[in-house]
């Protein structure tokens, strides 16, 4: 049992006692269908005059949702109720966005329904196009897509007001419709190849491979065994609860900002390499780390507390045990790869090793830090034939339904509030404003510039 599942059982309210003053206030305990418990503490400032502080929202819980469900301890991650094994396994990408949008798997004829919906919303306008040669061939395509999607508010005018259902579901099947079209279309700047156009009879994942694959002068053929993996690849990535990108998304849509502008926000958010990127960094430390012989060093630098290295594609702030996305992760790969004729792809065997010495080392155990699902997610993304600066772009197209789904559900949410977080102070006390001339005479820059 772990230490919440004991204290699920308590509700009646904590008692917050102040003993110098003899101050006592209740705080509520509120419960969730699963997970722990937790304190409300909306009224805490009004009663007691003082914040919480929780850098890193470690303990604490912004929202209401009943999207995901993880539990760390357990690695257990379900959408909507369905463990996500299980979703991998038997279900595809586009109903997965159906479920996280809707709350529920759909109909025969409701699955047609969106699938037709979604593909209807593939095309880019033409303008749009024109704004990927207003950057350099050599940006990376995740500023593309933040600049890209962010500029969808200026053509979409008839679903930007949130305020109303129908533009608002509009709003959600054209960032998810368009985000495949939007990354593919980066890639193929980025390669000096012309773009190409979407294809609606073809599945999501086939037109996403199809648009980013193909060229003009031969036929591209689709492999089953690669669409299916590409597929599993955006359902593993569909959506992870409040996470850092997510919680921006909300974050942004709480003070009213279109939906366009929140998913670019997300992916700014998604960029980073503690977030998406980090399956972009597995790659880059796998390739420096060039040999098996080279693992123990940096598994020392790993564990060296004077030295800014981690090792990539391992920990989780939430999980605590296996990343249940990175055994899928890890089986889609070597299928791949075994179609590929790849197996004996130099990177994988730095990784399967890394991956078994990590396992037995005290370090690591103690800390429970095991692979994430980016660990494999960059393996496999490489045997495709992807360049690295595409990994993120491709977490973020299959991210995009989870981002409109939680912005949808916060829309919606009779509780929400712009999100304010407050701060503890530690900057100058209030000080009197001072000439220049009177000010010290010694130049901050001088010093900046000698180092
Ligand atoms: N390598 C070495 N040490 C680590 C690692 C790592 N990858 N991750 C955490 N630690 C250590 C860390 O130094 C700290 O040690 P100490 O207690 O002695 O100070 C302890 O473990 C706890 O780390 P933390 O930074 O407090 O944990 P966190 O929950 O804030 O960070 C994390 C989670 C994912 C940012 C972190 O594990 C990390 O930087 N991992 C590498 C990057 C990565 O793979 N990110 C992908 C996350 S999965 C994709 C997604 O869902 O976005």
């Amino acid at each position: 049992m772990t230490d919440y599942e004991e204290n699920k059982s308590i509700n009646k309210p904590f008692t917050l006692f102040n003993n110098e003053t003899g101050q006592s206030i209740e705080i509520p305990i509120l419960s969730g269908t699963e997970g722990p418990n937790v304190l409300d503490i909306r009224s805490l400032y009004k009663e007691t005059g003082m914040f919480t502080y929780d850098p890193g929202f470690t303990s604490t819980a912004s929202c209401e949702s009943s999207i995901t469900y993880i539990d760390g301890n357990k690695g257990i991650l379900r959408h909507r109720g369905y463990d996500i094994n299980d979703l991998a396994t038997n279900s595809d990408f586009l109903e997965v966005c159906y479920l996280l949008l809707h709350g529920d798997l759909p109909s025969p004829t409701d699955k047609i329904k969106f699938e037709n919906v979604i593909s209807n919303h593939t095309m880019l306008h033409e303008q749009i196009m024109d704004l990927y040669t207003g950057f350099r061939r050599d940006a990376h395509p995740m500023a593309i897509m933040v600049g890209v999607v962010g500029a969808l508010s200026a053509f979409y005018h008839d679903s930007t007001d949130f305020s109303d259902i129908n533009q608002r579901m509009i709003a959600c099947h054209r960032l998810i419709g368009k985000i495949a079209t939007i990354g593919a279309m980066a890639y193929k700047y980025s390669v000096g190849q012309p773009f190409v156009h979407p294809r609606n009879e073809l599945s999501y994942v086939e037109n996403f491979l199809h648009m980013t694959f193909s060229v003009p002068t031969e036929k591209y053929r689709l492999n089953p065994i690669i669409s299916k993996a590409m597929d599993r690849f955006f359902i593993l990535h569909a959506d992870h609860e409040q996470n850092a990108s997510t919680s921006t998304v909300r974050l942004a849509g709480s003070s009213g900002a279109n939906p366009f502008a929140c998913i670019a926000a997300g992916i700014a958010s998604l960029w980073g390499p503690a977030h998406g990127g980090a399956n972009e960094a597995v790659i880059k430390m796998l390739e420096e780390i060039k040999d098996i012989k080279n693992i123990p060093e940096f598994l020392n630098k790993a564990k060296d507390k004077n030295d800014p290295f981690r090792l990539m594609g391992f920990g989780h702030r939430v999980y605590k045990n296996y990343d249940p996305r990175a055994n899928v992760m890890k089986k889609s790969a070597h299928l791949v790869l075994e179609e590929l004729n790849m197996l004996d792809d130099p990177l994988l065997k730095i990784a399967l090793e890394l991956e078994k010495i990590a396992l037995q080392d005290t370090y690591f155990i103690e800390k429970k830090l095991y692979p994430n699902v980016d660990f494999y997610s960059g393996i496999f993304l490489k045997s495709l034939g992807f360049p690295t600066s595409m990994f993120t772009v491709l977490f973020a197209i299959g991210r995009t339904v989870g981002w409109v789904s939680q912005w949808k559900e916060m829309i919606e949410d009779p509780i929400n509030k712009i999100g304010r977080p407050r701060q503890l102070y530690k900057g100058k006390n209030s000080r009197n404003y001072q000439n220049v001339d009177s000010r010290d005479k010694r130049s901050i820059f001088q010093w900046l510039w000698k180092k």
